[in-house]
Parts: C-alpha cells; structure tokens; sequence
C-alpha cells in the first residue's frame, strides 16, 4: 500500500538548495556540515532525487536503495513481531472514533516516520473495535515513513528499537517457561524498546492474584522500568479501567498511562471489516 507523505508538525520549512523542492512535499534532508554530525550528506538542504543525481556525477559511491519498500516494511513489521493480520492493517482504514482517540500530534509523529513525545496511551473497548489494526496501521506507518525519508540517502537498517507483543501469546509463554532463554529475550527486548505495544491486556486467562502470577510480575516490572526511562508503551485492552485497576493494580495502570486518560471505545465502533 502506498502511503502519502507527510510533512513532521515539529519541522522548520526547508528547501531543496538544487530543484527548489520543499518540505511541505517531500522529505528534505537538512544540512550536514563536512565535519558535523555523520553520515555526511550535503552542506545544503537537498531532496532524495537531487542528492543522488549530483551525487552520480561527482563520481561517489552510493548505496543501492531498497527497491521495494513495501516489502521491506513488511518484513520489519514481522521481525519486530507483527502478525499477519496486523501486517495487514491499513492507516487509511482506521476508524474515525478510533483515530480520534489520539491526538493529532502524536498521528501527525507516528504518520511522518517520528516517535511521539507522549506518555503511553490506552485504547480500551470491544474486540472487532479496530484497536489493534489502528496502532498496526500507525506503526506501519512511522516505518514507513521513515524509511522512504533515508532509502535515497543511507542504507536502511534492520528496525530493532520498535516491539509489538501480543500479550495473550507472550503471557501465556512466560507462564509455560518462566527461566526459558526466550522469555529473558523478550524482556529485555521489552524493556529497552524505544516503543513497545502491548496488545490485548486483560485477555490472558485469569489467575486469582496477580501477585502469584510470574507472567504478570515480569510485565511489572517491564512498565515500572519503562516508565522511569520515559520510553514510549502503547496498548490496548478490552478491560475497563476499574477492571483493569482490579487485575494489575494501580500503580501498573497510572504507569502505562501517566498523563494520557484511557480510551474506551464504545458500541458504535465496530470496523466495517470486522467479522
Ligand atoms: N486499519 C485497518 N485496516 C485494515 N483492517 C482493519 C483495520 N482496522 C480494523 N480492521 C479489520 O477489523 C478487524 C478487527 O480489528 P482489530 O484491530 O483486530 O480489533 P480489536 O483489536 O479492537 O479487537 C480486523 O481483523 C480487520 O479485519
Ligand atoms: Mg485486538
Ligand atoms: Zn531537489
């Protein structure tokens, strides 16, 4: 699927110094004094088409761009842990109600291939809402994005500081196999993730306490670790936030949300596509 650019809100306007381009549309790599920050690319702010051509002329060895970068992105998306039907998702398909519930600044971030500065954010409602394609949908986007804006001017590096973890898989693992080396794995994974998501809290089978729960325990201490390096959890639930309080505890909710309330989805949001 081919995906619009976007213009980042947090961007100064920029200038192409060869063909005029600007960044309103298309991705303008900023100025990069020989000598500044690496790599060097131009002295002047210049596009993708016109780096390469004077490039080219000059004689310099460039790298060979991803060809397709759908592909690549699909590939990213499973290696950082996204299944099919998350692969899938489309940002174009995402629910009015659903999109309302992030503000458009962090959309705007995700959409033009930047992380948001936000704390974590909470979609909560009924399975079929749209709740786990959305933040797919978004996520595929910031990949993207943010591949298209270097492929002309860096070679792309395998994506490793973005984690999706569906959390019925993952809990139900980490109970079969608490000291498995996978299990050690995921969590460091998760707690060093620049963005991680959890999806599906609250689905995986009740234990009576939390408290005996190894799975719930690792998750714990995951978000406190999260929370006190400010990084970045988004997730989804199909709990209220009474109930999800009542399974976790306070202090594991107030930490995956901080400043950002919870949204709940309500009846009246059930994705067209949803069976
Ligand atoms: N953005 C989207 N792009 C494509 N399909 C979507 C999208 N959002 C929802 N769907 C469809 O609706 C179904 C339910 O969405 P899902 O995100 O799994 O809901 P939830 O996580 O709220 O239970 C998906 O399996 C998919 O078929
Ligand atoms: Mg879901
Ligand atoms: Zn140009």
């Amino acid at each position: 699927m081919e995906l619009p650019y976007f213009k980042f809100f947090g961007e100064k306007p920029r200038v192409c110094n060869i063909c005029g381009a600007t960044n309103d549309e298309v991705h303008i790599y900023p100025a990069t004094p020989r000598g500044g920050p690496t790599p060097f690319i131009s002295e002047q702010p210049v596009c993708g088409k016109c780096f390469r051509e004077v490039a080219e002329k000059e004689g310099r060895r460039l790298h060979e761009p991803v060809q397709d970068l759908n592909l690549w992105v699909d590939q990213q998306l499973s290696g950082i842990g996204l299944g099919k039907v998350e692969r899938a998702a489309d940002p174009k398909k995402i629910h009015p109600t659903v999109l309302k519930a992030f503000q458009v600044e962090i959309t705007n971030a995700l959409l033009s291939g930047h992380l948001p500065r936000t704390s974590g954010i909470g979609l909560g409602g009924m399975p079929g809402a749209g709740k786990s394609c959305a933040l797919a949908a978004l996520i595929r986007g910031l990949v993207y994005q943010n591949a298209r804006n270097k492929n002309p001017f860096v070679e792309l590096q395998a994506v490793s500081k973005i984690r999706w973890m569906s959390w019925t898989d993952t809990c139900h693992r980490w109970r079969l196999k608490p000291l498995d080396d996978m299990v050690a794995r995921d969590i460091g994974r998760a707690r060093s993730a620049k963005l991680l998501v959890l999806d599906d809290l609250g689905r995986e089978t009740w234990r009576r306490e939390a408290s005996e729960d190894v799975a719930i325990g690792h998750l714990d201490a995951i978000v406190t670790h999260r929370d006190r390096e400010d990084l970045l959890t988004l997730w989804t639930t199909n709990l209220t936030e009474e109930e999800l309080i009542a399974r976790y505890g306070i202090s594991m909710v107030r930490r995956l949300l901080r400043l950002n309330p919870l949204v709940f989805l309500d009846e009246a949001t059930f994705h067209p596509e949803a069976l």
